[in-house]
């Protein structure tokens, strides 16, 4: 056996490592180990990938990037979690390169479909590219998400851009043990920025990762301001929900603003007052914000006062408003609906409809003749056909009828893999009511 025989041989067959070790010199072996170390595993060469053999029917197959446990037919090479792994069909032939944690339900995330290391300078093209194609969108530079997850070719890494404030989450084992590379790239990217640590969000839990947040890099302690349409909101990156601000709602600020002038608005789960804002600013007759979480409404109050506009914000839960704003015989121009989502799994899609259902239908007797209402859904598992029935058969209980004027897209910073259902989650109805019917 030759030394490139044996790595030849590693390549093509990760289980043969053991015998190959055998055949290449100490000092190439080590020469060689070390050029991978920023990728893999102690002791793990890139050219020796350990990996997984997926069965016949596996979904990745059809042009899907994740292995479930169900669909693993073999481990190869004794992967550790956390480690990059090849991904193999029945006949041998490689099918990419994954992220592999075997305490996930999803095993493997493919993240290239050619033999990758997760090395600095694969994280500073992917998070480059990633920027590149917002650029050519045309999104805020300064104000965005820069990579999302498996949309962007990083499964479980999320970076928003707050100025020069970046927060970074890292859902996945893999890119959890890579966080310090991964802001590396950013500072080499970006220049001398701030980076957050926002890993506190509940998913993590599905790949058995603690929950924390803190500082990575730079200085975080400057307060953060953003302006969106001329409305500033000062944002708590560390604290505040999800990375600190809902950057997928930004973009529809403008187009519910310019339907606000001269009406009454009643913007329900407001957060931190994003829409409310935005309508006061645009010249709303009144406006009037609902809000469950206490420090999201002063977080609010102070966005008010910061631009000096005045909105009735309202500490409740929504459905309790609605019921008491009913028998009130209340009623509102526009409505804006933009609730969390109400199921994060499949087996919850019929009590989310009910759930959604039940909201518009209170919506609806609550609008003026003409009224309008912006409502969204973020809920991947409640699809858009499902979505619009469900505003149907509300409009029938409520004995309104409508008509639909626009959708609602999902950002165009959070993009949306036609091979990867899971990244399209975000929808929404501009609806009119009509009069005397
Ligand atoms: C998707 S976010 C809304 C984002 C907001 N429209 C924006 O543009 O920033 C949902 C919000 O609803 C709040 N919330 C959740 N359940 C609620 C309830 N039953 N009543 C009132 N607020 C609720 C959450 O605290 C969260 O701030």
């Amino acid at each position: 056996m030759t030394e490139d025989w044996a790595l030849d041989a590693c390549s093509r067959m990760p289980s043969e490592l053991g015998a190959c070790r055998a055949v290449l010199s100490s000092r190439s072996l080590a020469r060689r180990l070390k050029r991978c170390q920023g990728g893999f595993g102690v002791g793990r060469c890139f050219l020796c990938m350990a990996g997984i053999v997926v069965k016949p029917r596996a979904r990745i197959l059809h042009g899907h990037d994740w292995v479930f446990a169900s669909e693993v037919l073999k481990v190869f090479g004794k992967p550790e979690d956390g480690d990059v792994i090849s991904l193999k069909d029945g006949r041998d032939r490689l099918i990419g390169s994954a992220i592999y944690n075997s305490k996930s339900q999803i095993v493997a995330r493919r993240f290239s479909r050619r033999k990758q290391d997760l090395d600095p300078d694969f994280f500073k093209r992917r998070i480059a590219q990633a920027a590149e194609y917002r650029d050519r969108r045309d999104v805020d530079p300064k104000l965005r998400r820069i990579v999302w997850s498996e949309s962007d070719g990083l499964p479980g890494v999320i970076i928003d851009r707050y100025g020069d404030h970046f927060v970074l989450q890292t859902l996945t084992l893999a890119m959890d043990v890579r966080k310090e590379l991964i802001a590396n790239a950013i500072l080499d990217l970006f220049g001398a920025v701030a980076i957050i640590e926002r890993n506190d969000a509940a998913i993590r839990k599905a790949e058995k990762l603690d929950l924390h947040s803190g500082v990575l890099r730079g200085d975080a302690s400057r307060e953060v301001r953003i302006d969106i349409n001329g409305v500033k909101f000062d944002i708590d990156l560390l604290h505040g929900q999800k990375t600190g601000f809902y950057l997928d709602q930004k973009q529809n600020y403008a187009v519910i603003a310019r339907l606000a002038r001269g009406r009454c608005v009643l913007d329900c789960f407001t957060n931190q007052g994003g829409f409310a804002l935005a309508c006061a600013h645009a010249g709303a007759s009144e406006v009037t914000a609902v809000e469950e979480n206490s420090e999201n409404v002063s977080v609010a109050k102070g966005n008010a006062e910061l631009n000096e506009l005045s909105v009735n914000w309202v500490e409740q839960d929504v459905f309790q408003f609605l019921r008491s704003a009913e028998k009130a015989e209340r009623q509102f121009d526009l409505i804006i609906l933009d609730p969390p989502s109400f199921t994060r799994a499949k087996g919850g899609l019929r009590d989310a409809l009910r759930g959604y259902r039940e909201l518009h239908v209170r919506a609806f007797k609550l609008l003026s003749k003409d009224g309008l209402l912006a409502t969204f859904c973020c809920s991947h598992h409640v699809g858009e056909a499902a979505f619009a029935q469900m505003i149907a058969d509300a409009l029938v209980d409520a004995r309104r009828s409508a008509r639909k004027l626009r959708k609602f897209e999902q950002a165009l910073d959070h993009p949306v893999l036609p091979t990867l259902p899971e990244t399209e989650y975000f929808k929404g109805f501009l609806l009119e009511m009509m009069p005397g019917r």
